[in-house]
């Protein structure tokens, strides 16, 4: 790992539908090549050395997409679960949920927190935002930090759902689009952005090499000079 690499990033993965359509393919084998490239992102996490990957898999607006569509995403996240969770013990990755999991179906709950428990020992983390708003994650923190007192920033963050997690220092969306979606609002505070021209079924361990040597070279300065 280079000395400047990023520790944490996160990435909106998007273009699964467009993929497809660019091939004449159902939308579900857009995001079943998404799900592809999850597993190879993970790796390439791993390979260069990134504490945390955090990923933007369903937004709590995805419920407003066709029921078939939501139905194929929930298929999709079963099968990664019993594909994936042996290997991510072997690599001793630990998954981490962010976002209010717990409206999925009954067996994908009793999945990913079994996944949860298994994985627990690992030492770096893929975070997987599970209808996840950020606004409702700065809602629900702020409530919890006025029960204890004057609201400040300190106790905001304590009650995020990234509180465990190292600082986010790089996010990236694929397919070309320029914006948040209500991702990590909070966490990108002083994050920095990169906005990639490739398809999220496309993108691989080049792609994030790439962005980490992008990061390298940036000079943060938090807002000072
Ligand atoms: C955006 O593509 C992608 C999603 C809404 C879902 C992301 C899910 C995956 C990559 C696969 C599942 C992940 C796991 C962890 C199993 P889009 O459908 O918005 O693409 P479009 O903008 O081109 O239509």
């Amino acid at each position: 790992m280079s000395v400047n690499y990023p520790r944490h990033v996160a990435i909106i993965m998007d273009g699964n539908g467009r993929w497809a359509k660019a091939r004449k393919l159902p939308r579900a084998l857009g995001h079943k090549a998404g799900g592809d490239a999850v597993r190879k992102a993970v790796q390439a996490a791993e390979v260069l050395g990134l504490e945390c990957l955090t990923l933007y898999a369903f937004s709590s607006e995805n419920w407003k997409r066709e029921e078939e569509e939501i139905s194929d995403l929930m298929n999709l996240m079963r099968r990664f679960i019993e594909a994936n969770l042996q290997d991510m013990i072997e690599r001793r990755v630990r998954l981490k949920i962010i976002g209010d999991y717990k409206a999925f179906a009954p067996d994908i709950v009793a999945k990913l927190e079994d996944a949860l428990e298994r994985t627990s020992g690992g030492e770096r983390t893929l975070a997987v935002a599970l209808n996840y708003g950020a606004q409702q994650e700065i809602i629900r923190a702020a409530g919890l930090a006025a029960e204890e007192g004057a609201v400040t920033a300190e106790r905001i963050e304590k009650h995020l759902y990234t509180a465990d997690l190292p600082p986010l220092d790089l996010l990236i969306r694929t397919s070309g689009e320029v914006r948040l979606s209500n991702f990590l609002l909070w966490q990108s505070a002083y994050a920095e952005m990169l906005f990639l021209d490739v398809l999220w079924p496309d993108f691989d361990e080049g792609h994030l090499r790439a962005a980490c040597e992008e990061f390298a070279k940036r000079e943060r300065r938090y807002g000072g000079r």
